[in-house]
């Protein structure tokens, strides 16, 4: 099949890609862009290590062509940082500041798929946040801690607000 150069918006950057029309989004992103804090653990959607955001949506990386993307809006764990300052995002905070990360391998995941559930639903129960992370595995923390990071953030956007 033949190649097909296609611009890809990651991060809020254009990136013109060669690429064939079977590559998967998620080795597109780490072997030709180089964003490697998306990781790939089984490849084939049983994980959610490749979990990046797709206009919004938690989307596994893994299922997903990348030519197919191409005019969506794609959010890898390097792009919720602050951009210009590099400091991290909050949620990113409240992982390492509740002990949710070990070796990190599940971490971008689990940081964009509950970031997806909060920009929709800024006020999850811990079932909505359980529903939300049931297809991200992990292998180290026993998910105590990672629920504990979700929640401590929540409540610190609630009183915010208050
Ligand atoms: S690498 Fe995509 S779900 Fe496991
Ligand atoms: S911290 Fe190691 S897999 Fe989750």
């Amino acid at each position: 099949m033949s190649k097909k150069v296609v611009k890809l918006d990651i991060n809020d950057h254009i990136y013109e890609v060669l690429i064939s029309p079977t590559d998967l989004l998620v080795d597109v992103i780490r072997k030709k862009i180089g964003l490697t804090g998306t990781k790939k653990g089984c490849g084939e959607g049983d994980c959610g290590a490749c979990t990046v955001l797709v206009d919004g949506k938690a989307q596994l990386s893994c299922l997903m062509l990348a030519i197919a993307c191409e005019g969506k809006k794609i959010t890898t764990i390097e792009g919720i940082a602050n951009q210009e300052t590099g400091e991290l995002h909050p949620l990113q905070k409240s992982f390492l500041d509740n002990g949710a990360v070990q070796c990190g391998f599940c971490t971008p995941g689990m940081i964009l798929s509950s970031k997806a559930l909060i920009d929709h639903n800024p006020h999850p129960t811990e079932k909505e946040i359980k529903h939300a992370l049931e297809g991200n595995l992990c292998r180290c923390t026993g998910y105590v801690l990672i629920l504990k990071a979700v929640e401590s953030y929540v409540d610190a956007l609630s009183k915010k607000e208050a």
